[in-house]
C-alpha cells in the first residue's frame, strides 16, 4: 500500500480536537487540495467560507441544531434537541463548501473539493469531520445563511467540515461492508 492509499483507508472522522488552532501553512494546503480537486466541465465551481472565529463557529452550531429542531428522521431530531452536543464538536476551524448555481455538476464538485480537504488533512496528521447536519439550516434557510455568513450571491452552501488537532482518535477502521463490488 502506498502512502496515499494509507492514508484513505486509515482516516477516521474526528469528533474531539484540541483547542489550538490549525497552523496556517496546513490550512493553505489543506484549502489548495479542495481547490485542485476534479469538476465536471472544469467548472471549478465551488467556493471556501473559512470560520475561525469561535463565535462564528458556535452560531454555526446553535443555528442548525435549531433548524433541525422538527426533522421527520429521529435521529437528527435528536441531535438538534441534545444540549449538550456541538454539532461541529468544538472544532477550532470550519469551512463551509459551497457551489456556484450555474455550474454543470455544483453538490458533485463540491463533494469532491470536501473530499479531497479531508484527506490532505489526515497526511497531516490534522483530524477532520464531514459535518452534513448543516443540511435542514442551508436547504430551509438559505437567504438567512447567505447573509450571515457572507455566501457570495450565485452560491449554494452544501456541506461543512470542522477541523482541529485531534484529542482522540477512533479505532483505527471500520468494517467494510460485503458485496459493494461488482467485475464484470
Ligand atoms: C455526506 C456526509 C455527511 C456526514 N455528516 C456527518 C454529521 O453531520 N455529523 C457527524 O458526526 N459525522 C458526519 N459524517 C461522518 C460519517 O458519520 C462518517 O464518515 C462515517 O460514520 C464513517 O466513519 P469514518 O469517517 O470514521 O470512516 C458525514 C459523512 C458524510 C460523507
Amino acid at each position: 500500500m502506498n502512502e496515499t492509499i494509507k492514508i484513505m483507508r486509515y482516516r477516521r472522522s474526528i469528533r474531539r480536537f484540541l483547542p489550538e488552532q490549525i497552523k496556517d501553512e496546513e490550512l493553505q494546503a489543506i484549502i489548495e487540495s479542495g481547490l485542485y480537486a476534479p469538476s465536471a466541465h472544469n467548472d471549478q465551481p465551488w467556493h471556501f467560507t473559512v470560520l475561525r472565529d469561535k463565535a462564528m463557529i458556535d452560531k454555526l452550531n446553535i443555528d442548525s441544531k435549531e433548524a433541525a429542531k422538527d426533522f421527520h428522521d429521529e435521529f437528527v431530531r435528536n441531535m438538534a434537541n441534545n444540549e449538550k452536543l456541538h454539532t461541529l464538536f468544538g472544532a477550532p476551524l470550519v469551512i463551509i463548501v459551497s457551489g456556484k448555481d450555474d455550474a454543470m455538476m455544483p453538490r458533485d464538485d463540491c463533494a469532491a473539493a470536501t473530499e479531497n480537504m479531508l484527506i490532505a488533512a489526515e497526511s497531516m496528521g490534522i483530524g477532520a469531520c464531514w459535518i452534513g447536519f448543516v443540511r435542514c439550516l442551508f436547504e430551509n434557510h438559505k437567504e438567512k445563511v447567505m447573509e450571515d455568513y457572507k455566501i457570495p450571491e450565485g452560491h449554494t452552501p452544501y456541506y461543512v467540515v470542522s477541523f482541529g488537532y485531534k484529542k482522540s482518535v477512533p479505532q483505527r477502521e471500520i468494517e467494510r461492508k460485503p458485496g459493494r463490488v461488482t467485475y464484470l
